[in-house]
């Protein structure tokens, strides 16, 4: 059952769901056919993820992404969308150089792929970027904490507001919030720092390895649902075996076709 109760979701419903204590459900998602499984669902937001990058192209990094395979995806996704909100990220270097840069990467998006927002990475320093293109009529879902475009510049896969770094992350909450966004990812932060950011911003937050507090939780869907078979976060949990169901369904595939059992008198012609 949906955290989101609309026909079609739209971003005003995320603060709504907030401060009715109905929590926000989120995947991500690359193609049509599992946008439109994922809708049927009940799912709320459908992220369109620069992690594209990694569980569909087979990169090792997002910061490859690039705006055109960004819309080629999205555009797949919103075609099969009928209720949830769809997102689309911002893939780095399309927003860093300027926010005139920023503002006509998230205009061409949205023009081109039909979605209803874009995520961007980055927290009080990215505050004025966020804020132009939420005046350009384009709403904007933040992503604080562990930042997958920053992984150099962090040190690698590194949990983000331990210690003395909860004082960031709540500022960069602040920031986001004041900037205009209508939601914030906060991304691997200990759990206690995601209570309290919830707590503290009147937007919703959408955690992802940031424990049970936040206002919805989002996973990638290939390692929620057992199709990415490389190490699993600590954060995931497995939903389904897709990778194992494939993998004998190939294999079945592969033996009929080599004794001649595929295909049948049912699957042929006459
Ligand atoms: O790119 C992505 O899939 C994301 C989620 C992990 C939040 O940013």
């Amino acid at each position: 059952m949906s955290g989101i109760d609309a026909q079609r979701v739209r971003t005003r419903h995320f603060a709504q769901a907030k401060a009715a204590g109905r929590k926000i459900s989120v995947l991500t998602s690359y193609d049509a056919l599992t946008a439109g499984i994922f809708d049927e669902a009940g799912i709320d937001m459908l992220l369109v993820g620069d992690s594209a990058a990694n569980v569909v192209l087979g990169r090792d990094t997002t910061l490859s992404a690039t705006v055109d395979e960004m819309i080629i995806l999205a555009r797949a996704v919103t075609l099969a969308a009928r209720r949830a909100l769809v997102v689309v990220d911002l893939p780095f270097g399309s927003y860093e150089v300027s926010e005139e840069q920023a503002v006509t990467t998230a205009v061409r998006i949205m023009k081109e792929t039909g979605a209803s927002a874009v995520k961007i990475e980055g927290g009080a320093e990215i505050a004025p970027t966020l804020r132009r293109i939420v005046d350009a009529g384009i709403p904007v879902c933040a992503h604080i904490g562990f930042t997958p475009q920053s992984e150099h510049a962090l040190g690698g896969h590194v949990i983000q507001g331990r210690g003395a770094g909860a004082g960031k992350v709540l500022a960069d909450a602040e920031a986001v919030q004041e900037a205009g966004a209508f939601a914030v990812v906060l991304e691997m932060v200990p759990a206690e720092v995601a209570a309290q950011v919830t707590r503290s911003v009147e937007i919703a937050t959408i955690g992802i390895g940031a424990g049970s507090a936040t206002d919805g939780q989002v996973l990638v869907w290939q390692d929620a649902f057992g199709l990415n078979r490389g190490r699993r976060a600590r954060f995931v949990r497995e939903y389904a075996d897709l990778g194992e169901t494939l993998l004998a369904a190939a294999r079945a595939y592969d033996a009929d076709v080599a004794s001649g059992e595929f295909p049948g008198e049912a699957e042929s012609y006459r």
